[in-house]
Formats: C-alpha cells, structure tokens, sequence
C-alpha cells in the first residue's frame, strides 16, 4: 500500500497533509504528492512490479492513497510498439511508440482521472467538475459514471464530435461555451464553490499527475529498466510531461535507474505554442497564446499552470521543444498508420513531425533510441482526418444517405 507523506507546493514548498481534498496552494502553486521512498525502497523491488495487475496499477506503492476505493477501468500497462519501418523511412533506426490510443476512453488521459476519482470517492467527494480541450472530459465522464459520481463538463463548443457523444453517453452534465480551455476553466472556477464541485481541471488538483507519472514508469519497465535517450511528448498543459519527470527521480530514489534521462522534447502546434515560445525566447513561463488555433484539440491549451515545469524540465534534459503544422501533423498520422497499423490522434502524430525536425537540425542522431507518445486514438478525430480523406464531394453527399436509407 502507498506510502505517501504529505503534498508539496511546487512552487512554495510548503507541506500539506496528504490524502485531503485539496486544490491549488494557497500561493497558487499546484500541489505535488510526496512518499517515503526510502522505506519504500526496502519494502518494494522493481523486481515484484510484474506481480501487479496489468494496469497502471501495478505502481499502487507510489500511486495516491486511495485504499480500497480504486476506482479503474483497465487504462494504463500500454503497449510499447517497435516502430522499425517507420523508423527506416525516418532514419531513426531505433524507434518504438508507446500507443496510449488503446486505454478507456481511447487516451491516456484515463490515467489521471481514474488516480483523480479514486481519490474523490476515498475522500467522499459527490460532484466533481472539468475544463477541457475533449480527452480528459471523456475520461473524467467515464470514471464517474462507473465510481457512481456527478460530472460537469466544460469544452470548447467545437470540440471533437467523439468526445462529445461520449460524455453524453456517459451521463455527464455538458455545457459547451463559445471560447477555449482557458474560458472553461474561468467558468468552472466561478461556478463551482456555490455548487459544491471539486474542480478537477489539470494540475489544480494534486492527483491527476500521479496517474499520468505511470508513463514514466511503463518505459523504463517496458525497456527493461532503461530509459531511452530522447522521449517526445504532445504538450497541452504538460502534465504527462511533468509527470514523467517526476517519475524518473522517483525511480532513481527507489535505485530502479541511474541518474541518466532522456532528452524531453516536448511537441506543440503552430497555432498554439505558448511553451515553445517561451523556450526559444529563454523564458522560465509562458505567456498566453492568442487566437490558438489547431485540429489536434488537446494541443489547444493556450496557458499552462504548470508551463514552468514544463520548461524546468525539458532545458535539464537538454531537450527541446518544437512546434509543428496541422498539415505536417496528419501528414505524419497517415504515414504511422501506414507504415505501423498505429492510427495515432493528431497530437501523437505531431511528435513524428517532430521527430523529423529535430534528426534534420542534428539534436537528435539515427542511432538514438527514440520513444514516441502516441496520446490518444485517431478514432476519435474522424474531422480532422476526413479533411485528408473526403469520401464524397459536397454535392454528393446527399446521394450518400439516399442510399443507405431511401428517402
Ligand atoms: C490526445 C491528447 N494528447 C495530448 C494532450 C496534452 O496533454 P497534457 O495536458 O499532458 O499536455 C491532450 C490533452 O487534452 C490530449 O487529449
Ligand atoms: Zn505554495
């Protein structure tokens, strides 16, 4: 069982008591969950971790404290794929992809919210409420249905048509507004105190990055414990990047791994690239990105609470980050899935577009093993991949129903 100590401010440092409901420090800073890793240490080898359950929680000793009351549906334990052909045609001759497109709800965002709502339902949280760029309303609709929560869901009103009909399907309360993530997250903030919702927007509640850290933990088991040299990452709050990041220390005070990490390339949109920004122009944050615009949703994240972790952690690892077109991006979704039965959500495509720049620009070399973070399923995007796929013109689509069902 998990052996967390207290919750850490990540700006502050102040220490909070763990397993409580809580938010934001009162700085402002999110809240990161500590443990006892030396006595963890002792008691856990990562030789056991294959015992666990093919989940992400297998890693429950460094997940939150959730006791009997997790709440899961399958998500995490994806598979690594070697990418060989994809590879020879990039001249990156060891290339895998870790295929997050294949866990509930079609994204790796399933992580953090079944960590997130096992805590609620530990902690007697009823109503809890999201801002979100599509993905993450899914999942949080998904988990409370199953944990027997209320979930209220503020996106975009032209969010993916998928993730929409999921929440609805899901029996979530949704309120589609005419602005981005950040209006949402503007709109929950003020609704929920006197409606008496837990916020569970990305990085304001200390739980969510615990689940996706297991990404972390998956590689370097999964390669058997050692991690490869440069780790592309889609960026929208960057939390699975963090995460990540937090993950690696975490195992090398467990001594599951050295002090090596790969280089952290983190993977935005042209349209929307606040965290590139701000790491060409040298900058600890970001600002904010105006009229952000991108068909890979979950990139559209304007302004990230956690933008300097972000940073702090890609310029240790003397990675990179890198901005990619929309045409690139579903270019490159295509050649995966041609090349590797791999249909990727735009915004793991754009880390192959990425992939591209940086072997071109000479940061990254052919013989580096190379991982990519295919987030979500390209089943969710048929939008964005019908631009490059129209199966009838205009004017014939109405023949289209005709024939299917005579009118
Ligand atoms: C498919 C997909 N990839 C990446 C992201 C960005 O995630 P993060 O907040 O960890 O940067 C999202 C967020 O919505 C997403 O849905
Ligand atoms: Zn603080």
């Amino acid at each position: 069982m998990t052996k967390a100590t207290h919750l850490e401010c990540s700006l502050c440092h102040q220490r909070l008591e763990a397993g409580t409901v809580q938010n934001l420090c009162s700085c402002g800073g999110p809240l990161l969950v500590r443990y006892d890793l030396d006595k963890i240490r002792h008691r856990w080898r990562r030789r056991e971790v294959p015992n666990g359950p093919s989940s992400m929680w297998r890693y429950a000793p460094v997940l939150p404290p959730a006791g009997n009351f997790i709440v899961t549906l399958g998500e995490g334990w994806t598979p690594l794929v070697r990418a060989t052909r994809l590879g020879a045609r990039m001249g990156a001759d060891a290339l895998w992809v870790k295929d997050e497109g294949l866990n509930p709800t079609g994204s790796f965002k399933a992580r953090g919210l079944s960590c997130a709502i096992s805590m609620c339902v530990a902690l007697g949280v009823r109503k809890v409420a999201i801002p979100s760029a599509g993905n993450a309303a899914s999942a949080l609709a998904a988990y409370a249905a199953t944990a027997g929560l209320e979930s209220h869901i503020f996106m975009p009103r032209d969010v993916p048509q998928a993730n929409y009909l999921e929440c609805k399907a899901y029996g979530a309360h949704v309120t589609l507004v005419d602005g981005l993530i950040s209006d949402c997250g503007r709109m929950v903030a003020e609704r929920g105190p006197q409606e008496g919702w837990f916020d569970v927007s990305t990085l304001k509640e200390p739980y969510r990055i615990e689940g996706k850290k297991t990404m972390g933990y998956e590689v370097a088991e999964q390669r058997d414990w050692e991690l490869p040299d440069a780790i592309f990452y889609p960026t929208g709050g960057g939390v699975g990047l963090i995460g990540m990041w937090k993950a690696f220390d975490e195992m090398e005070r467990l001594g599951w791994i050295g002090s090596k990490r790969p280089k952290m390339i983190s993977v935005q949109a042209e349209g929307c690239a606040p965290i590139v920004r701000a790491f060409e122009e040298n900058e600890p944050r970001s600002r904010f990105f105006e009229n952000a615009h991108t068909v890979a949703a979950g990139l559209r994240v304007p302004k990230a609470l956690g933008d300097f972790l972000v940073l702090e952690a890609v310029r240790a690892s003397g990675g990179a980050a890198v901005a990619v077109s929309d045409d690139e991006m579903l270019a490159d979704g295509i050649q995966l899935a041609t090349d590797e039965g791999i249909y990727a959500a735009p915004e793991g495509a754009a880390c192959v577009s990425a992939l591209r720049k940086l072997l071109a620009s000479g940061l990254l070399k052919s013989t580096d093993r190379i991982v990519l973070y295919n987030t979500g399923s390209g089943l969710k995007y048929p939008e964005a991949y019908s631009t490059r796929f129209p199966r009838t013109a205009a004017s014939e689509q109405d023949k289209l129903g005709g024939l299917i069902t005579p009118r």
